[in-house]
């Protein structure tokens, strides 16, 4: 990995992401039961039944990972709050106990010279909340509002960026149209309602945050490219349509007041009433713009009902998910988002990363190789005009990967699940080099 920081513009930022379910373990510390946990109990959903119990023991480690956090040169923590540490119920009391974890956690990056970056939700939604519904009741946004509260009387006043819903896409679309994560849901009414009102209450979040002070607020939606499988235009249309439901929705909601109506053909009649009036609170304004990306689709068209699309066999060398890996994608959302939906607003590469077969003593070259490809994607972009302000790699450590399990390594820590030692990769060594510099 031959860069330097000097290849990027002054004042860019490098980071590592991880979020609270996937490292904490979720049964330290008094935190109340989330649907991840009640979706990971019901056999078939994840693989060997694996739940984030115990995870990475980042609750009682989280001096040593932020050390490593330190050590690797890293500007910027990502990390994120659970909802149900702090509300175990979802509303009412809190957990004085979260709540000092949280406030130690910000302590810590700070001591340690580490900025921290704040999310507020990133899937684990409390069981007594998903039991009215969850995502689907309409007064989600009051309660996500209320616990953005909570949270951040006690650490917005230290924190350094804070965005409300990791992937708005994964949270309305991956798990209530294709059931794929909590609550495994497969109805497209449930789906219209959660993509809907996860924007609502990232709206209510981002006017609770500025009403308490805080400034740097953003949102993180993930990208997936997706090329037409073929020139047919049915493929092209139903590439078109996957475009609009995974990339575009969810920025037309917070930077044009509107909504694709590629997407709205189907999802129109399921829309809560009175849809239109949300947008003033959708379009709250925000700070920057956080980008996740992986990968990108062949997509063609399947006939039967409403969205007529289907994936064709990829064509590029692929990772251990089983995605094609493809930096193109990068740059051109980097440049695309910027140029049709956030303008100058700085865009944060908030994840970007491969799982990989890695043991604790293998080097991960093909991870090495991944970053290297990407970060010249961000390069690419950069030269192009998208004003991009930050780089964070996922993951800090090998995690709990939804509804694959344990066994799908993201980190550039590798963490041996049983004796919970963490032992920095080759790729971890091959960016601190130039991050520490
Ligand atoms: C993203 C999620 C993150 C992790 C990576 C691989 O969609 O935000 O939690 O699962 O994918």
């Amino acid at each position: 990995m031959d860069f330097t920081r000097r290849d990027f513009p002054e004042g860019f930022l490098f980071g590592v992401a991880t979020s609270s379910y996937q490292i904490e373990g979720h049964r330290f510390g008094g935190a109340g039961p989330t649907h991840w946990d009640s979706f990971a109990a019901t056999p078939g959903n994840v693989v060997r039944a694996e739940d984030g119990a115990t995870a990475c023991d980042h609750y009682h480690r989280w001096a040593e990972d932020l050390d490593l956090v330190r050590d690797l040169g890293a500007d910027v923590y990502r990390f994120s709050t659970s909802w149900a540490r702090v509300l175990p119920e979802g509303t009412g009391q809190p957990n004085a106990e979260g709540l000092d974890f949280y406030d130690r956690l910000v302590d810590g990056m700070l001591a340690r010279g580490v900025k921290p970056a704040a999310t507020l939700y990133h899937w684990e939604l409390p069981q007594a909340l998903a039991d009215k519904g969850g995502w689907r009741n309409a007064d989600m946004p009051d309660w996500f509002a209320d616990y953005t509260e909570v949270i951040m009387r006690r650490i917005g006043d230290r924190v350094w960026s804070a965005a409300p819903i990791n992937e708005p896409w994964c949270v309305g679309w991956l798990s209530h149209f294709e059931g794929v994560h909590a609550p495994g849901l497969r109805d497209i009414r449930a789906t219209a309602r959660a993509m809907h009102h996860v924007l609502v209450s990232h709206g209510r979040a981002i006017e609770v945050m500025r009403s308490l002070g805080m400034s740097n607020l953003g949102a993180v939606c993930n990208f997936e490219w997706a090329t037409p499988a073929s020139d047919a235009p049915e493929d092209v249309a139903a590439a078109t349509r996957y475009d609009a439901i995974y990339n575009r929705f969810f920025l037309g909601g917070l930077f044009k007041g509107a909504y694709p109506a590629e997407v709205l053909e189907g999802l129109g009649p399921h829309l809560p009433t009175g849809w239109q009036d949300d947008f003033a609170t959708i379009r709250a304004p925000l700070d920057w713009l956080g980008v996740n990306y992986y990968t990108r689709k062949l997509v063609r068209h399947v006939d039967g009902p409403w969205p007529h699309t289907g994936e064709a066999p990829t064509r590029l060398p692929l990772t251990q998910m089983g995605w094609e890996i493809y930096p193109d994608g990068l740059r051109d959302f980097l440049i695309r988002n910027a140029r049709e939906y956030s303008g100058d607003l700085p865009i944060f590469v908030t994840e970007n990363g491969m799982a990989n077969p890695d043991t604790h003593n293998t080097p991960d070259g093909p991870r090495i190789d991944y970053l290297t490809s990407h970060l010249r994607a961000v390069q690419e972009a950069i030269a192009a005009g998208a004003p991009v302000a930050g780089y964070y790699v996922w993951s800090l450590m090998d995690n709990y990967e939804w509804s694959l399990g344990y066994e799908k390594r993201f980190g550039l820590v590798h963490v041996d699940f049983d004796s919970l030692a963490r032992t920095p990769k080759a790729s971890y060594q091959a960016l601190a080099r130039w991050w520490r510099a």
